[in-house]
């Protein structure tokens, strides 16, 4: 949620390379910055606001080769220029991603021995543990062991250490990594934030401290034995973390869609069907799955139990991970757990992820960020391929998410023969013609006007009934997290037993209506809200149905890949509207790219 970048090296202008690194962590959490550097001592700079507020404060005539710095975003205290990171106490100066859980415990001891705080965080109180146990035990390494084995939480620290020339690093259910380059060493919290310097990365393990001199990385286990650093080379793709010209991520990811379906089919549809089947888990031995995600990953799971059950007959149930984690699960030996997540590193997930594992179920992560938590530790993964996502609001992992789904629940129709040939034909047809389709519905005109005519409303509805109900979900959740417009997606056949009541003049209903079978129900719904004044806006692959204030055509193609094309005019109407409403589109107040706390 927050961001973390450090420096060590011979380079002297460490405060440009912080400054970079926080403007491309950005993303994750963007209510506070700061940084710390050593010039003859360690010296912070704070700012509420973005990073651009704490450019502001920085003489960029500074000459230093180490620092760190931090993108806050705020779990323990208000927002505030205190409580925003680097927090320092007596020799010790940190920046902390994640959460402290017993801190409370810990600062009232800390107030036994005799310190204060002048702030009301978690992260004051790690760096005071740490700043005890190094005047306990004079030596930093053996004061962070004892900080890893006291504290409960979750944590990703960089530490400076007064009167020593070295970076630290430890981290615990939060991810860090460490990068090196002729120039000198980098520690962050996402490889993004050092893409520009090098790929030559190294994720550190839990458990380990890292000595980051300007010149070597040295790890040492728990018993603080020297442990020997394994660099790896990754792909970071600088396209990805570029506009390329269009004026939000979001947009441009949207536009990158057509590309993302091709890449994240062709990694099992390269010889029709006998890769399809090859390449893929064998689904056939699990007669019950469970599909565990938050937010849009959770909506992703939703399509997901549809196609699943439609075309393969195997009941699915999806849950939401927070609630998943705590609550008596009821798997058999063969259940089949799928979490779903775009960073894989939100902390839920994780936990549901990580208790299906200690009960020994086959596990399978759906992830985008290949390097991530979830992705090494599911029993099998299946990657998005959708590239580097930076906008908060997910468009192109969504869509990558329901395409695999999409292909597990064809790969399980194929093997228990569920489709007919001709069938399949359609459908890998279809998958051939799937970018065209995107890139034609990108570029209709008609969202601009239907923004227009819906961004002032204080209410929208978005209705649907089977799989349009769940593309419903997922559209609301994304005008509302980036237009702030209340907006819920709802069940059409459900709206009058309660929510119709909300229905005013004008108030936009959005309907979803791409299966013949249902489609007529959800008219009626539309037409019970029509004439309650409703402003009614139609997305719909029939062409015979007209009868709406506005209309947006899609192709019709097969209903197991139908989705694929359904989500997207809602994502761009959810664009242009935050942009009519002139909100912060990439990054929606109180809102972070991962979620690495509960
Ligand atoms: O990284 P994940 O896919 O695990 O994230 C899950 C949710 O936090 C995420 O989908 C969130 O709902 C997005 N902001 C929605 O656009």
């Amino acid at each position: 949620m927050c961001g973390i970048i450090g420096y060590n090296g011979k380079r002297i202008d460490t405060l440009k390379i912080l400054i970079d690194g926080l403007n491309s962590l950005e993303y994750r959490g963007y209510d506070s910055s700061g940084i710390a550097f050593k010039t003859n001592k360690i010296n912070i700079i704070k700012s509420v606001g973005k990073v651009c507020e704490l450019e502001k404060k920085i003489d960029s005539n500074i000459k230093t080769n180490i620092g760190i710095g931090h993108t806050r975003w705020a779990t323990h205290g208000k927002v505030s220029e205190l409580n925003s990171h680097p927090h320092n106490v007596g020799d010790i100066t940190i920046v902390h991603n994640g959460i402290i859980e017993n801190f409370k415990d810990i600062r009232n001891d800390l107030l036994k021995q005799n310190y204060k705080f002048n702030t009301e965080t978690d992260t004051e109180v790690a760096c005071a543990l740490i700043d005890y146990y190094y005047k306990k035990y004079k030596d930093i390494k053996i004061a962070l062991n004892h900080f890893e084995k006291k504290v409960r939480g979750s944590f990703a620290l960089a530490i400076m250490v007064n009167n020593n020339d070295n970076l630290y690093a430890i981290r615990k259910n939060s991810p860090l990594i460490i990068a090196k380059n002729k120039d000198g060493n980098y520690i962050s919290s996402d490889s993004i934030a050092v893409s520009k310097y090098s790929n030559n990365i190294l994720y550190l393990e839990e458990n380990v401290i890292a000595e980051i001199s300007a010149k070597s990385v040295k790890l040492f286990n728990k018993d603080l034995k020297e442990i020997k650093p394994k660099f790896t080379k990754i792909d970071i793709s600088k396209e990805d973390a570029d506009k390329c010209g269009y004026a939000h991520y979001m947009l441009k990811e949207i536009h990158d869609e057509p590309r993302v379906f091709k890449n994240t089919t062709n990694q099992f549809i390269y010889n029709q069907i006998e890769s399809l089947l090859k390449d893929m888990p064998n689904f056939t031995k699990y007669n019950n799955i469970h599909i565990v995600a938050c937010g849009s990953a959770y909506h992703a799971g939703l399509v997901g139990k549809y196609l699943i059950e439609e075309y393969a007959s195997i009941p699915v149930t999806v849950e939401i991970a927070s609630e998943y984690r705590y609550k008596k699960p009821f798997y058999n030996k063969k259940t089949l757990v799928i979490v779903v997540s775009q960073s894989g590193e939100t902390a839920d997930t994780l936990a549901a992820l990580r208790m299906a594992n200690d009960d020994n179920i086959d596990t399978l992560g759906i992830v985008n960020v290949e390097t991530s938590t979830i992705s090494r530790e599911s029993k099998m993964v299946i990657y998005l391929k959708a590239g580097k996502e930076i906008a908060v609001a997910t468009t192109k992992a969504y869509l990558a998410q329901i395409t695999v789904f999409a292909l597990i629940a064809l790969n399980i129709a194929i093997k228990n023969k569920t489709l007919s040939e001709k069938e399949i034909n359609t459908i890998l047809n279809d998958i051939n013609k799937l970018p065209v389709y995107l890139e034609e519905i990108i570029k209709q005109d008609i969202y601009q006007i239907i923004a227009t005519n819906i961004y002032k409303n204080d209410n929208i509805f978005l209705i649907g009934r089977g799989i349009d109900y769940a593309l419903a979900m997922e559209g609301a959740l994304k005008l509302k997290e980036i237009s702030y417009i209340n907006c819920q997606g709802y069940a059409a056949g459900e709206l009058k037993h309660g929510t119709i009541s909300l229905i005013e003049k004008n108030t936009p209903v959005i309907g979803i209506l791409t299966d013949d079978n249902i489609s007529e129900k959800t008219i009626s719904n539309l037409e019970e809200v029509k004439s309650r004044g409703a402003l009614i806006v139609g997305i719909t692959n029939d062409t015979k149905i007209n009868n709406f204030d506005y209309l947006i055509s899609i192709p019709k193609i097969h209903k197991l890949l139908q989705p694929i094309l359904t989500i997207l005019p809602l994502q761009i109407i959810s664009y242009e509207v935050a942009k009519l409403r002139k909100c912060d589109i990439d990054k929606p107040k109180n809102l972070a790219k991962s979620v690495t706390v509960e």
